[in-house]
């Protein structure tokens, strides 16, 4: 019997499979998502089984230990949020708006790269977005040696892979995925089938040959990798390089990797040749401004990997012209924000209800820290009231829906980067234990420290403040 052709529906955005079309799919409730695949149906049989020769059964207690050679670069930004360099045979996916400098980044990366280590020769740069004299440009203008470069302009996966078996370049970089198309799959480039297909293809040569693998990613407007999640699943290392989108600084963020931590953060500034370091990151994202007080405007300290970064936290509260009050928050989570209106609301019967607020993150820097919370209720309420926090304060503590202050993770590592900026005083949550009470007045002696225990007490803060 002739074999039949099985259509399925696949969902470009989840991978979900259904054997019928519907507008909207069931699995993660996006809609219009549903794309028409064949699949062919070919069930391999018991006697197919019994002549594929079996794989290598690997005892791993004798294996010796290898010592991971890890590749720098030099720019240690970008070496921290690999894990300490690349490794050799990963494959790592970067993603990022358009025009955020995604191409800049890894030209300039890999340049790094090949400067810094010997055992490195040439770069393979494939791209289906640009043709090979704009390439050539941007790496003029980065200063980069050309000769490192190798250039395709080319979007089938088999030649692609093809050249860089001949060539065996020390580093390929596929600008982007999305463009990438192999004839042996159906269905459009950047489509759900091609993707993954392209990925897995490019995750075998890199290992096979232990040629690292840089794949550019586009992402949607709502921030997710453009294609399927299941292509973050396939790579090594995803990172994400983000701008605020007001020229300011650009965070490379790592969300997976497989031979480091993640959330690691680099910063980098843009410059007319190409990315530079950001050495010092907490003065250049209080934007020099940091002596400046004013009602509504509150200091504090977020960790993002490792690393402490001091920011400065502006509120604006004002009457609600319309009906209904707004909300609005650069950097910061909204809903946060809303919980922590309305426990303010509620536990200090301040009526926001019928007050716009604005927050504001200085710098363009984004954060999820829970620590924050207590700076962020202070600046809505110094705003309120029009009473300054004043001096040089820095406010720490994650806020309770009973409006208690809890001690925040990373304190000691947050109190010397305070210190270190020149800060003399921090309201923070009463710490659990007297010892470490004590520990903090005996490690930090040239700060000031002022425990709240809720809210209220928080609050008379500012209010003594205005009776002086
Ligand atoms: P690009 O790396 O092409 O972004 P992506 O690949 O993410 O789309 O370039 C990003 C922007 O940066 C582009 O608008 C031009 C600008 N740029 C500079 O300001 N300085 C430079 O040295 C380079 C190469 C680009
Ligand atoms: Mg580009």
């Amino acid at each position: 019997m002739a074999e039949k052709i099985k259509i399925i529906y696949e969902c470009q955005n989840c991978g979900a499979q259904f054997p019928k079309w519907s507008g909207r799919c069931l699995e993660c409730g996006q809609w219009g998502t549903l794309k028409e695949e064949m699949k062919d149906d070919k069930k391999i049989s018991d006697s197919i089984i019994k002549k594929i020769s079996s794989s290598e059964i690997v005892n791993l207690a004798e294996i010796e230990e290898s010592k991971t050679i890890r590749l720098e670069s030099k720019i240690s930004e970008i070496d921290r949020v690999l894990g300490g360099g690349l490794i050799p045979g990963s494959v790592v996916l970067l993603s990022g708006e358009p025009g955020v400098g995604k191409s800049t980044i890894l030209a300039q990366l890999s340049d790094n790269l090949i400067k810094n280590n010997n055992q490195l020769s040439e770069v393979l740069y494939v791209s289906g977005e640009e043709s090979a004299a704009q390439v050539k440009l941007r790496l003029e203008r980065l200063k980069c040696n050309l000769n490192n470069f190798k250039f395709i302009g080319e979007t089938n996966l088999e030649k692609i892979i093809s050249s860089a078996i001949q060539m065996k370049p020390a580093m390929l970089i596929v600008d982007s995925i999305q463009t990438i198309y192999s004839a042996l799959v159906l269905g459009e480039a950047g489509g759900i089938s091609q993707i993954r297909t392209v990925a897995v293809k490019f995750m075998e040569l890199a290992k096979r040959y232990n040629i690292p693998v840089f794949l550019i990613g586009h992402i949607t407007k709502d921030g997710q990798v453009a294609g399927p999640k299941s292509l973050e699943h396939i790579v090594d290392v995803v990172l994400y390089l983000e701008n605020d989108g007001r020229g300011g600084h650009c965070v490379l963020r790592s969300v997976k990797n497989r031979f480091g931590s993640v959330n690691e953060i680099g910063v980098l500034e843009m410059t007319g040749r190409g990315f530079v370091e950001v050495k010092n990151p907490s003065s250049s994202f209080l934007e020099g401004n940091w002596s400046l007080s004013f009602p509504g405007s509150v200091f504090s300290c977020v960790v993002e990997g490792h690393r402490p970064f001091l920011i400065n936290i502006q509120a604006l509260v004002s009457h609600t012209v319309f009906g209904y009050p707004q909300r609005k928050t650069s950097g910061f989570d909204l809903n946060r924000l809303q919980v922590l209106a309305a426990v303010i609301s509620k536990k200090q019967k301040l009526n926001l209800t019928s007050q716009d607020i604005i927050l504001n993150i200085v710098g363009g820097f984004k954060t999820n820290d829970p620590a924050l919370d207590l700076a962020v209720s202070m600046a809505i309420i110094s705003s309120f009231l029009n009473r300054e926090l004043g001096g040089k304060k820095a406010v720490l503590g994650e806020l309770g829906l009973g409006g208690e202050i809890r001690p925040v993770a990373y304190l000691d590592m947050r109190i010397k980067e305070i210190e270190k900026m020149g800060f003399d005083a921090v309201i923070l949550g009463e710490p659990v234990n007297l010892s470490d009470k004590k520990r903090l007045l005996e490690n930090f002696k040239k700060i000031k420290f002022i425990f709240v225990k809720n809210l209220s007490e928080a609050i008379k803060i500012l209010g003594d403040k205005i009776k002086k």
